[in-house]
């Protein structure tokens, strides 16, 4: 870590109390114009480092920006092995997982990027991916599953990320299967899993899932196209301090057990991801993945009553003339009557 990352982790830490020049040096272990020279850096970059008379630095505001050092600490912390990379601006970050994957890095690894200039959606769809509202993260993993369990990544993402959403704002995060998180009925993240399976004996080489977080809403609202269904954690304008890094750390701490339990053969997210499915009980429309679109209208949208989820995050759904079946995927919306 550098010391401007060091100095930037020891302000953040003593918020609102300021730390000499010396105690700094003495207690990162490096000379006073080091930590002067990492101070200016920082007051280059954004930070509002202040310096008090007689007192020392002192951090007025975070940018709220994600800063790698304060994840990494919090990761190590907690024990989760994972490499970690923060980026500024990407085009997607499961693509430039997947282009890492394959160059034949085989480690395991979080991308955390502030800005995705290409974001991509479920079925071909670009997500919106702007800097400053939202924050965008891909894991790339190497699981000795089948192909047939990879799926069970995304659910397991979603119900790490509701965890994580909910230590954060105090307020309730619900699923809308298979995979969108929603607070106050608006859709505030989503999740594309990519895989890659080799063909000659169907096993899996890589799993990328990645999710798109709008932590605030944009200035000025979300794009036209999907303004009446994107949401965001909060609310007010008002920045919350340094709720990025919190947000992240927090996702990615709880994915990683969840992970960790999973490969243990421990579906420990499960009951996480039942609770918060909120269409269980609820009427249903659904379009099947293989659907058509004619002149802009979605073919064969199908109603039934959902009756229950099973351990493979599948809906039991119920037909009106009592046929029962599982639905394993496609995008249901729920009938208000
Ligand atoms: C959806 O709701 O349609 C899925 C959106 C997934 C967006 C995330 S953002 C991080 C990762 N990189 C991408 O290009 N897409 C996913």
């Amino acid at each position: 870590m550098s010391v401007k990352d060091r100095v930037l982790l020891a302000l953040e830490e003593n918020k609102n109390n300021p730390i000499s020049g010396e105690t700094l040096a003495n207690t990162l272990n490096c000379t006073r114009a080091s930590i002067w020279k990492a101070i200016k850096s920082l007051q280059n970059e954004g930070y509002e480092v202040l310096a008090v008379n007689n007192k020392g630095y002192t951090l007025v505001n975070s940018s709220d920006t994600v800063q790698e050092s304060y994840i990494k600490k919090l990761l190590v912390d907690a024990n989760v092995e994972l490499k970690l990379e923060v980026r500024d601006s990407v085009e997607s970050t499961n693509d430039l997982l997947k282009q890492y994957a394959n160059n034949g890095i085989k480690d395991d690894m979080v991308v955390i990027a502030q800005e995705q200039t290409k974001g991509k959606g479920r079925r071909g769809r670009s997500f919106y991916s702007p800097k400053g509202t939202g924050i965008y993260i891909s894991f790339l993993l190497h699981p000795d599953i089948p192909v047939t369990e990879a799926a069970r990544l995304t659910t397991l993402a979603v119900a790490a990320e509701c965890l994580a959403i909910e230590a954060v704002s105090n307020e309730k995060a619900d699923i809308k299967w298979v995979n969108d998180v929603v607070m106050r009925g608006k859709k505030v993240s989503g999740i594309l899993t990519e895989a890659s399976a080799s063909v000659e004996d169907g096993t899996l080489e890589y799993v990328v899932p990645g999710i798109g977080i709008n932590i605030y809403e944009p200035e000025g609202g979300f794009p036209e196209e999907i303004k009446d269904i994107a949401g965001a954690i909060f609310t007010e304008n008002e920045k919350k301090e340094n709720i990025r890094n919190k947000l992240v750390a927090e996702f990615v701490i709880k994915f990683y057990f969840f992970y960790k339990d999973f490969l243990d053969g421990k579906n420990t997210y499960l009951e996480e991801y039942k609770k918060r499915c909120f269409v269980i009980g609820k009427e249903i429309s659904f379009l099947t993945p293989d659907h058509k679109v004619i002149d802009n209208v979605p073919e064969n949208r199908k109603h039934a009553k959902v009756i229950g989820i099973n351990d493979e995050c599948h809906l039991h759904v119920e037909y009106e003339d009592g046929f029962k079946e599982y639905l394993s995927s496609g995008e249901i919306s729920v009938r208000i009557k």
